[in-house]
């Protein structure tokens, strides 16, 4: 089943409880976390995850655009409160990916590797089995509201069909200019998780959304 993750980014950050609100039809609530040097911006870390922990209903979904995102685990974690549903770490930025997926496993949560548009998904083969969900960014990471990047799509096909021939059952997630118009192309190429940001807190409407999103791309 499609599962559909709004990204916090984009919210209202003046009244986000009314916000967090508005989206929880959704089925996780995404949390990107950016440190300012492995990408360009900063957001919030452990003290708004805390935060936002409280007051949603849904799982979370953290992203991590942090270099060396292992020393920050555990507080990530621990501020989840038992609300983190996956942690996601960029392959650029951890020298030793290997391991910080097995620490993300012995806490208990589903693993994730995001991979930025120009990384080839080769390494992926050599952690599969730790790896529960691989986002495939459909944009450079680090900023919301920007243009989906078409040439994606193969790679997002390239990752199924790592998926099929190793026999392994990690999601494909997509996160970077997701709204109902690229929904269908990404689902189409295998993405089973879908991010959007600005579609979905931006709308009037966004349970709509939503419900756009999910119908605009059905799948077994
Ligand atoms: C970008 C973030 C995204 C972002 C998506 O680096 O990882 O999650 O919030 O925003 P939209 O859906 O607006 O492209
Ligand atoms: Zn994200």
């Amino acid at each position: 089943m499609l599962k559909i993750a709004p990204s916090l980014l984009a919210a209202d950050f003046t009244c986000l409880e009314q916000d967090i609100a508005r989206v929880d039809k959704a089925d996780y609530l995404h949390l990107d976390v950016m440190d300012g040097r492995f990408v360009p911006n900063i957001s919030f870390g452990p003290p708004v995850i805390a935060a936002v922990a409280k007051i949603t209903p849904l799982p979370l979904d953290v992203h991590l655009m942090i270099e060396e995102p292992e020393r920050l685990l555990y507080d990530i974690f621990k501020a989840g409160q038992g609300k983190i549903d996956c942690i996601t770490v960029h392959g650029e930025a951890c020298r030793h990916l290997h391991r910080t997926l097995q620490e993300i496993k012995n806490l208990n949560v589903k693993a994730g590797v995001a991979l930025n548009p120009a990384t080839p998904i080769g390494s992926l083969k050599y952690v599969a089995s730790l790896v529960d969900r691989v986002l495939i960014m459909t944009v450079n990471p680090g900023f919301g509201g920007q243009a989906f990047l078409g040439e994606t799509i193969p790679k997002i096909e390239d990752t199924a069909g790592l998926l099929k021939s190793l026999g392994v059952s990690f999601e494909i997630e997509v996160d970077g200019g997701i709204d109902p118009k690229t929904a269908p192309l990404v689902v189409a190429a295998g993405a089973r998780v879908l991010v959007a940001g600005s579609a979905i807190f931006g709308a009037d409407h966004p349970h709509e959304v939503i419900r756009e999103l999910r119908e605009s791309s059905k799948v077994n």
